[in-house]
């Protein structure tokens, strides 16, 4: 007989699988590269510093996307459904206001500097254990919820609703993440369906930003260089 799973996964559609997998690498390159910082090196300080200031640009989007295009109409359908996920975001623009500040005087910082560099990657570190935490409980409690409530062709109108609403020039910084966390089959069917969907020149503009260079569609290894 099976053991009962410690925990539900859902099967079939998951609006938090790709976006998802994409945020755990970017929180973890992002924790490596604080760590890695030499609190001495200026352009090291400052590189790092943009790296974070995007990265945390990119986690309000995510957060946003989420509270307005998956919270709002589960709400809507299932009142108290998705309280538990609107706490954390709470908490989330909690941690994002903190480490913007402690970002700020690291760049103000002098002799002081390794210390104020240190404190904001220990600061990092328990805001990214939170949304580790917070991630899995919205795709095994969050995500199964939806799944109940909603038909598979709602579920695909919210995608499309998150989709159709990422600015082009944001669409890149997920695409990086997203294609880079995925496994090879994953990011081919992904890449794929973006090309079957978009306009030549609108794919191939996105991929050369995505990238970093002009990109042919098939040459996997170059954008697995690029971005795994
Ligand atoms: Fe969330």
């Amino acid at each position: 007989m099976n053991a009962k799973p410690e925990f539900e996964t859902v099967v079939g559609k998951d609006l938090y699988y790709a976006v998802h997998k994409g945020i755990r690498l970017a929180n973890a390159r992002m924790l490596i590269a604080l760590g890695q910082t030499d609190a001495s090196d200026d352009s090291s300080v400052i590189r790092t510093l943009g790296a974070l200031a995007a990265h945390l640009e990119l986690s309000l989007q995510h957060l946003t996307h989420e509270n307005d295009r998956i919270h709002s109409v589960v709400e809507a359908r299932v009142p108290g459904g998705s309280d538990h996920q609107g706490e954390d975001h709470d908490h989330h623009l909690k941690a994002f206001a903190d480490l913007r500040r402690m970002a700020e005087d690291v760049a103000a910082a002098g002799v002081d500097r390794a210390v104020k560099l240190r404190r904001l990657y220990q600061r990092f570190a328990l805001f990214m254990a939170d949304d580790l935490t917070h991630m899995h409980e919205e795709e095994t409690e969050l995500m199964p919820l939806i799944t109940a409530h909603f038909s598979p062709e709602e579920i695909d109108g919210i995608e499309h609703s998150i989709v159709a609403n990422i600015p082009p020039a944001k669409m890149a910084g997920f695409g990086k993440f997203m294609l880079g966390a995925a496994s090879r089959s994953e990011r081919i069917a992904m890449v794929t369906g973006m090309r079957q969907a978009m306009p030549q020149e609108a794919f191939d503009g996105l991929f050369a930003a995505i990238i970093g260079a002009p990109w042919t569609f098939g040459d996997w290894e170059t954008m697995e260089r690029a971005l795994c």
